[in-house]
């Protein structure tokens, strides 16, 4: 895996840092509140683990899954529901949890169809943000770390579901997916 990274853009321990500050941000920002973390299967896997960890206040969590990527690099703006939630969001602030925000196709998507369902309130929480890549109307209430316009892998990020279980986060060289 290592060979395949061209450069180290941020590294376990500081990644460590950033997640501690969200979440002392959001304990704050949610006391008193019905917290329900959702992470979006399967990027926000190794985020929304050390965040939740990361809160020091009560909350639940759940998951869901959505394809919009395939084996490519660029967004396909089709978003297809593989796993729904389990729990009902009424009477529930629903903090969703994403790795990275690009085009902001997907969070869109799935904060339009859970709005619906009448969360008490709807957040939105990245790790990583491209605010350049954004064609969606839409902004993170908590985002991490801005990063440039390349692709990124590791801390759950994948490119052809690899490289998710590297600890820190590289840039793939190009070849890489130029094969
Ligand atoms: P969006 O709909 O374009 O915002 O796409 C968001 C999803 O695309 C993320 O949840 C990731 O799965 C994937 N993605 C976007 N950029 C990258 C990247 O640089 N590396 C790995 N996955 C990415
Ligand atoms: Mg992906």
């Amino acid at each position: 895996m290592e060979q395949d990274i061209r450069e180290v853009l941020f590294s376990e321990e500081y990644l460590a840092e950033v997640v501690q500050e969200m979440g002392r941000k959001i304990s704050e920002d949610y006391k008193g509140k019905n917290l329900l973390l959702v992470s979006v299967l399967k990027g926000s896997v190794v985020f929304m683990a050390d965040l939740m960890r990361a809160i020091t206040i009560p909350c639940s969590i759940d998951f869901m899954s959505v394809s919009s990527y395939g084996s490519g690099t660029k967004t396909s703006g089709v978003v297809r529901i593989l796993k729904d939630l389990d729990v009902e969001l009424s009477g529930k602030d629903l903090l969703l949890v994403e790795d990275i925000l690009d085009s902001g196709m997907t969070l869109s998507y799935i904060r339009e169809m859970l709005q619906q369902r009448n969360p008490s309130s709807i957040r939105l929480c990245t790790l990583f943000d491209k605010p350049e890549r954004r064609t969606a109307d839409i902004q993170a209430d908590y985002s991490g770390l801005q990063v440039p316009d390349e692709f990124i892998v590791g801390y759950g990020l994948d490119y052809d579901e690899k490289y998710r279980n590297l600890p820190y986060v590289g840039i793939l060289k190009p070849e890489v997916y130029s094969k």
